[in-house]
């Protein structure tokens, strides 16, 4: 069976290193990444071809391309996204706003549809104030739809890009004759944790920070309240998640946007972990008031029944297996490493 022709953007975040290795290792695909940064350490010999630069402007170059997937993860996280927000939207939509119209394009075009998988996420969503979202509980992918952040409101609209990309567009679906479209489908992630990369520009950031602090020994002041509460996936469910996402036979799809989700954890409970592994740990709380607000607007948990009916989603690590069979023994060597070779 010939390779399928796979664009990664942002190939060089933590989505992106992690997506990369995973679809290496599943083999099968010429893998083509792009990023503002020349290719990661950890991908470089496993991609094809590596265009540096703005992805914005990038995209004229991509239509000499016949991809068959594109995942679609560049992205100006929501920290650094409300700090330059018109620079966010142009990454967050523009960007996206492109690559969709390029993948509808090559839909046409090939009469068969480009598969676009979308990370969205707990962004999308958004409460007045920490008693509503204490009372919404776990919430359904349209309820709450009202985000307080740029990065929120961007991911949001490019689910909606995507929706009218791959059903509506030019009102095509209505012509006796209807072209190909894309096949556009997100997922929602949680905060999401990974052992050997961290995170930047993020607010869910304060968990992994955390954690790769303690194991470094650095001391870290937390920069949400104790009691602050969302729900957290380690990295290899993501990418799990995209690949099942990515197999499920398109008919079994119920919904363009799916929530996932894995474990709901307090800073606190973070604080706690990071003390059990690492004893002399120094963590300290010390909110900072606008990157509380964003994430007391953050659901505490998200309900993914449609994801588990719809493509039999399930994550493998829940909180405990999270901690004690991916995170802790993954960072003991990673930092065990590290201090070797500093050593030497
Ligand atoms: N992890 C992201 C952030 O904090 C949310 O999806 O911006």
């Amino acid at each position: 069976m010939s390779e399928k022709l796979v664009l990664v953007t942002g190939a060089c975040g933590e989505i992106g290193q992690a997506l990369v290795q995973g679809l290496a290792k599943r083999g099968g695909y010429r893998i083509v990444t792009t990023d503002l940064f020349p290719a990661a350490e950890s991908i470089q010999p496993l991609v094809a071809e590596h265009l540096q630069g703005d992805m914005v402007f990038k995209v004229k170059q991509f239509y000499a391309y016949d991809f068959d997937i594109i995942f679609h993860l560049a992205a100006s996280l929501s920290s650094k996204a409300e700090i330059a927000t018109e620079e966010a939207h142009r990454i967050n939509v523009e960007g996206t706003m492109q690559l969709l119209m390029l993948a509808a394009y090559k839909s046409e075009q090939r009469g068969q549809a480009v598969k676009f998988l979308f990370p969205s996420s707990i962004a999308a969503y958004g409460f007045a104030n920490r008693e509503e979202k204490g009372r919404a509980g776990r919430v359904k992918e349209d309820d709450w739809n009202t985000p307080h952040t740029m990065y929120g409101c961007n991911k949001l609209y490019c689910e909606k890009l995507g929706m009218y990309y791959s059903q509506f567009c030019g009102q095509r679906h209505l012509d006796p004759q209807p072209p190909v479209m894309l096949d556009f489908h997100a997922i929602r992630f949680p905060g999401l944790v990974s052992a050997f990369t961290v995170p930047s520009g993020g607010t869910s950031d304060y968990g992994p920070e955390m954690l790769h602090h303690a194991a470094q020994g650095l001391p870290y002041a937390c920069f949400v309240r104790e009691d602050t509460k969302i729900s957290f996936m380690a990295m290899p469910d993501a990418i799990k998640s995209i690949f099942m996402l990515m197999d499920a036979p398109r008919e079994k799809l119920t919904r363009p946007v799916y929530n996932i989700d894995a474990f709901s954890l307090t800073a606190g409970g973070f604080r706690k972990r990071a003390l059990a592994a690492f004893p002399s740990a120094q963590i300290t709380f010390e909110p900072n008031p606008r990157r509380q607000g964003i994430v007391d607007s953050w659901p505490e948990d998200v309900d993914d029944s449609a994801a588990r009916k719809d493509w039999g989603w399930k994550p493998d690590y829940d909180e405990e297996r999270f901690f004690e069979e991916y995170f802790l023994p993954e960072i003991r060597k990673r930092y065990k490493r590290v201090s070797a070779r500093t050593n030497e």
